[in-house]
């Protein structure tokens, strides 16, 4: 019992220091999307997914659901690290609720801003999100176009 205590003592510390040491380089935003991250999942049936691999190698996906030209729905997957994680929860909350076309203006920049910065050695992950958002609204404009299609991207 005394060594589970010491145990659950020294992992609290441990997220403790760690925490400490993430703030000096990271917004509280970062921090809460990558212990928070919203949205994370694979729409069943989705009406349009896209998928991109980042220069550093790490791949993400994302997957929509859309009605009526507007984003009712949106998950990512990665296999990234906390802040890529932290960049693609950001990406599918600024592009829920919005229409298709102003998504596709949703740019790394504006990740970056809305996650209030990130360190230069991780910008590519907003690169990254925003590649992969791209890609799964162009996905979905062009299911609209040619449905009979979507059936065999499954
Ligand atoms: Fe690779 Fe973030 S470290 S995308």
């Amino acid at each position: 019992m005394d060594d589970e205590m010491f145990d659950q003592a020294s992992l609290e510390r441990l997220q403790r220091e760690m925490l400490e040491e993430a703030r000096k380089i990271y917004s509280e935003k970062v921090i809460d999307h990558w212990l928070n991250p919203r949205n994370v999942g694979r729409i069943e049936e989705p009406q349009g997914v896209g998928r991109a691999t980042g220069i550093c190698g790490d791949t993400m996906e994302m997957t929509l659901r859309i009605r009526n030209d507007r984003i009712l729905d949106i998950n990512f997957l990665t296999e990234g690290c906390g802040t890529t994680a932290a960049v693609g929860s950001m990406t599918t909350e600024l592009a829920k609720r919005k229409t298709v076309q102003e998504a596709l203006k949703i740019s790394s920049k504006d990740i970056i801003a809305a996650v209030e910065g990130l360190p230069p050695e991780h910008r590519h992950c907003a690169d990254l999100a925003s590649i992969t958002l791209k890609n799964a609204l162009l996905d979905y404009l062009e299911n609209r176009r040619e449905p009979w299609k979507l059936s065999y991207k499954k």
